[in-house]
């Protein structure tokens, strides 16, 4: 468990050593202070000024006594630097473990993602790094400081044993220490088991809350409400019981720890009292009990806290280790690319433990060509396009860009040949220009127009208070019809070799999506294009259609030779709609 927190964070204490070391030093003069110099300090001063037949003067006096202050200012001054210290090197674990959660999701491949909702990640990402730091920041200060302490304090009582014939009180505290970490033994497995719980639980909260929140809509134009706060107050409940039980187990050592060592410090006093100890022994004595004793209730509580945070170490280590299966090869290709692209036997599968979506398809798309596919919902069309843009990697097959595998393509690079217009799209809530900019982070003010103009964006964003305005938030305050210009607007910018449209035009109206088209002839001459539509106006024009059946491809040829030859063609050409969703009004 602690190997577990250590290897999680240790490369970030490596970075912050001097930090974390004098943060250390603080915590050793805070210890040993605490533990050593209060006890001797006041054994010496009571018996000088109590027990000793000496007479001293009031400067004498005044000198010894200051002794007191000093002692618990040097205490308080390192106890406090220890704490300040401790809480940057907290900080600083907590946001690069945040930073690297972050890179790593963004590394990782689309299966994973499907595998876990977005909720619960953002609550990895946000809440459990928290409580890490927590956990860390307790565990550094109290770690070094207590044990120092206790240790410290544990030679005081030996030393004032040894010299006042007192060892009995000695061997008493030795045969108690054990006692005193009993119920931490004994309540572990249940705290560790709830602490997991109460974090999937809250995890599954966090994902409840963002998949309504993205649903607004829907819930109440589906009257949704009664059904959703029902399913997340079966959550809250679920994560309150979790809380509950761990807090009830973790708060149940404090006591039992307080009545164990209730029982020791009264049999200590009990002896004392017979054994007629003097005033400066007992509560020099009596000090350094409490100083060694009071460490052990808080390391106590820290395990116990420290089981507590198992279930978040273990949920940010789910992400940490895992290993980004799409990426870019040793020695990755790096060269030119003029945007042919061909298919080998291509099949592929989500995960292994569903069926194969895409289905042995082979061809060719040569470059400067403008094709087309076509396929009811669901034929496989979209992860044809996931799979050139290796958002997941072929299960079988291989996938070439001007004769050489994706696989062995830089990523970036790969990337970077495409424009892709995809079914939804996704705007931020940033400027015109900064979101048209997406792709092409150096294009210039004159470009990013002449693309608006293009994809016919330029008049509804001069309407909204131009380019430089801002979009709101996912751009919700424009339509459907609105966002796709937008999209396409910044595909065109990119000026790739390769422009992919999703059914990029089905919300814009006939007219928008003729004139679009207009554009798309200008620019069709010095791209491979892919597009998947159902409007058989755009279909026509393709080069060569693509048709699709359940992950299969069952024809290829052009709109005229389907036609005559390829009968699933033909019905979906005699639906007068071919795959995807039904056109939306603009
Ligand atoms: N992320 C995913 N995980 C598992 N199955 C998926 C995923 N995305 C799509 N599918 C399945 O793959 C098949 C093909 O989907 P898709 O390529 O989107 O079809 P199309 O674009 O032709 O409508 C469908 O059966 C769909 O349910
Ligand atoms: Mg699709």
């Amino acid at each position: 468990m602690h190997r577990l927190l250590w290897n999680t964070c240790k490369c970030y204490v490596f970075h912050k050593k001097w930090l974390f070391l004098w943060a250390f030093v603080c915590g050793c003069i805070y210890g040993l202070t605490s533990g050593l110099g209060l006890p001797l300090i006041f054994e010496k001063v009571f018996r000088r000024i109590f027990e000793s037949s000496t007479v001293y003067s009031y400067a004498e006096i005044i000198g010894m006594a200051v002794l007191i202050p000093l002692g618990f200012a040097l205490r308080g001054i390192s106890g406090y630097l220890n704490v300040v210290l401790m809480n940057r090197c907290g900080l600083y674990v907590l946001s690069h473990l945040r930073t690297d959660l972050i890179e790593k999701l963004q590394m990782l491949q689309l299966s994973f993602f499907d595998r876990n909702t977005t909720g619960d990640l953002v609550h990895r990402v946000i809440a459990d790094p928290k409580k890490i730091q927590d956990i860390l920041l307790e565990w550094i200060s109290e770690g070094i400081k207590q044990p120092l302490q206790m240790l410290a304090a544990f030679g005081s009582l030996i030393y004032l044993s040894i010299k006042n014939s007192s060892v009995a009180l000695f061997l008493v505290f030795c045969v108690s220490i054990p006692f005193c970490f009993l119920p931490v033994r004994l309540l572990r497995s249940r705290v560790k088991k709830y602490s997991r719980i109460q974090q999937c639980t809250e995890g599954a909260l966090t994902a409840q809350v963002s998949e309504n929140l993205n649903a607004v809509q829907e819930v109440r134009l589906f009257n949704l409400a009664e059904r959703v706060k029902l399913k997340m107050q079966e959550t809250i409940e679920a994560a309150a019981l979790a809380t509950n039980l761990v807090v009830a187990w973790q708060k149940l050592q404090q006591p039992i720890m307080e009545v164990v060592s209730a029982i020791i410090i009264a049999v200590v006093f009990t002896y004392a009292y017979c054994a007629k100890v003097p005033f400066s022994v007992f509560s020099a004595m009596g000090m350094a009990l409490y100083l060694a004793f009071d460490p052990i209730k808080r390391l106590n509580t820290l395990f116990g806290s420290l089981q507590g945070v198992t279930g978040s170490i273990e949920r940010i280590g789910e992400i940490l280790r895992q290993v980004p299966t799409i990426q870019s090869p040793a020695n990755p290709y790096l060269g030119a690319c003029s945007g042919s692209i061909t298919f080998q036997a291509v099949s592929f599968r989500y995960s292994n433990k569903t069926p194969s979506v895409i289905h042995q398809v082979d061809g060719i798309m040569e470059k400067h060509k403008f094709y087309a596919l076509v396929g009811p919902s669901g034929a496989g069309k979209t992860t044809l396009i996931k799979l050139i843009t290796r958002l997941y990697d072929v299960t079988d097959g291989a996938i070439l860009m001007d004769g050489v595998d994706i696989r062995q393509w830089d990523l970036k690079h790969l990337r970077q040949q495409i424009s892709i217009v995809s079914q939804s799209t996704i705007l931020f809530n940033d400027t015109f220009l900064e979101n048209l900019r997406l792709g092409s982070p150096n294009a210039t003010r004159e470009e990013i127009i002449e693309a608006a103009k293009m994809a016919y964006a330029h008049d509804f964003i001069c309407e909204a208070g131009g380019y430089d305005s801002r979009i709101g938030e996912n751009g919700n305050r424009f339509s459907g019809g609105q966002r796709q210009r937008l999209a396409i607007a910044r595909a065109f910018l990119k000026r790739a070799p390769i422009l992919i449209l999703d059914e990029a035009t089905s919300a814009l109206d006939s007219e928008s999506e003729a004139l679009i088209k207009k554009s798309l002839d200008t620019i069709r001459k010095q791209k491979t294009v892919i597009a998947i539509a159902h409007r058989i106006s755009t279909i026509q024009q393709a080069d060569c259609i693509w048709v699709f059946e359940k992950g299969s491809l069952v024809g290829k040829g052009t709109h005229e030779e389907l036609l005559k030859t390829n009968f699933r063609y033909q019905q979906l050409v005699s639906k007068q709609l071919i795959g995807g969703s039904q056109p939306k009004s603009n």
